[in-house]
């Protein structure tokens, strides 16, 4: 198959669908890449990398559209693209068509085959696509609280694993699915107290074992909230309700409760967020101050780390991108039921229901497409 991989084009956007690493697997399997011309010069790889691994390269997205039977992309087709996307094209990238009628009726038209990242799905439900932006965001979420608490940034001037003689930070972690499960994994590696509150019990049994004792886990209510936020240093947020906006489980006159310069991580920004004060923000002005507590809720966090953003990504999304060059997408959406969740759109046809739903378009159970 013919593989063109693009350089991303929306703003803030650093990472690339294929490394080097991941052209030479793709050629290994007898497939043809071509890489845009410095599509990964801002996650650290240049174009004579991916022309040692076996890429060619093209100068404009123009060509690399052109030639490709399949284009892997990190980010959504933002407008300049759609027009490029050819019919029965297969566009393997994060799509989020439910928050975006223009794109859903601009791939209709295009009659590509559109297999979403977030949508596959293993059938322990779990989104294997998705995990690890959430593992590079938990973890980064305790890296930023540490350089926020610092007094130059308006934080408390507190070092999370304190010194001998110097109590540590205290960390409230709400949430413990990837996210809050990384950042505890983080925060108790340099030696803060950590509390981490979530809802599920299993989960929390299951982390009470796992972490060494600096982790406590207490059941998500918010009674404990009110109690833990009084004396946290570093709050994260990282609450999930697949399909709906995160509760407010920090309100606004919690605020008043919290020590001056204490550090507000809402990393579930991107689902509305679980601080009622918290609004998306972005690298360039990651902050913000209310009542003297430090908010950060940058909606894109993966976005300041591309290369590891890109490893990580590339890492998941490599197999499925070989399994489909080397099958055909029917072929590897039958054998594979993780990536049958994936395809949203075929042939200018809606096959996912939630999508459909969301704009009263027309849904065809995507069976009819496979025989
Ligand atoms: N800002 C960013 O750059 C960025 C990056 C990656 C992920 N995220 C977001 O981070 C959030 C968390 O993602 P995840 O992968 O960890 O999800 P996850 O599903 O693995 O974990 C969510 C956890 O929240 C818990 N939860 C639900 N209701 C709760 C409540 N009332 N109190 C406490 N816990 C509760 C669930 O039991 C679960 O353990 C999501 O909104 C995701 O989109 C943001």
């Amino acid at each position: 198959m013919i593989i063109g991989v693009p350089k991303e084009i929306k703003p803030y956007e650093s990472r690339v669908a294929v490394t080097p690493a991941g052209v030479k697997e793709l050629s290994k399997n007898s497939h043809t890449i071509y890489i845009e011309t410095h599509a990964g010069r801002e996650s650290g790889f240049e174009d004579p990398e991916y022309i040692e691994a076996g890429a060619k390269i093209l100068s404009s997205a123009k060509e690399v559209y052109e030639i490709a039977d399949m284009i892997i992309k990190v980010k959504e087709p933002i407008e300049p693209e759609h027009e490029l996307i050819k019919k029965g094209q297969i566009v393997f990238t994060y799509f989020h068509f439910a928050s975006s009628e223009q794109l859903t009726k601009a791939m209709i038209d295009s009659k590509a085959t559109c297999i979403a990242y977030e949508t596959v799905e293993k059938a322990d439900r779990t989104l294997p696509l998705l995990i690890p932006m959430s593992e590079v965001a938990g973890r980064m979420a305790v890296q930023e609280g540490a350089k926020y608490l610092e007094k130059q940034y308006g934080g408390r001037g507190i070092l999370l694993g304190g010194v001998p003689g110097v109590q540590p930070a205290k960390i409230l972690i709400i949430g413990a699915g990837v996210v809050g499960t990384q950042a505890a994994k983080m925060a108790a590696g340099l030696g803060a107290n950590v509390n981490i509150v979530d809802i599920n019990l299993q989960r929390l049994r299951y982390l009470a074992d796992i972490f060494p004792g600096n982790v406590n886990t207490l059941m998500s209510t918010e009674y404990n909230i009110r109690e833990l936020i009084r004396n946290a240093d570093l709050i994260i947020g990282a609450v999930l309700i697949p399909g709906a906006k995160a509760p407010n489980l920090v309100t606004r006159d919690m605020l008043k409760e919290m020590k001056p310069g204490t550090v507000l991580i809402d990393v579930a920004v991107d689902q509305g967020g679980c601080i009622e004060t918290c609004r998306p923000t972005t690298h360039e002005q990651p902050t913000y101050e209310i009542d003297g507590i430090i908010h950060y809720c940058v909606a894109n966090m993966p976005g300041a780390v591309p290369y590891t953003s890109t490893v990580a990504l590339t890492n998941a999304t490599l197999p499925y991108a070989i399994q489909i060059a080397n099958q055909g997408w029917k072929k590897a959406c039958k054998m594979n039921k993780d990536l049958l969740k994936g395809l949203n759109i075929v042939d200018g046809t809606v096959v996912y229901e939630a999508v459909a739903q969301a704009f009263n378009l027309e849904f065809v159970p995507v069976e009819k497409f496979l025989k």
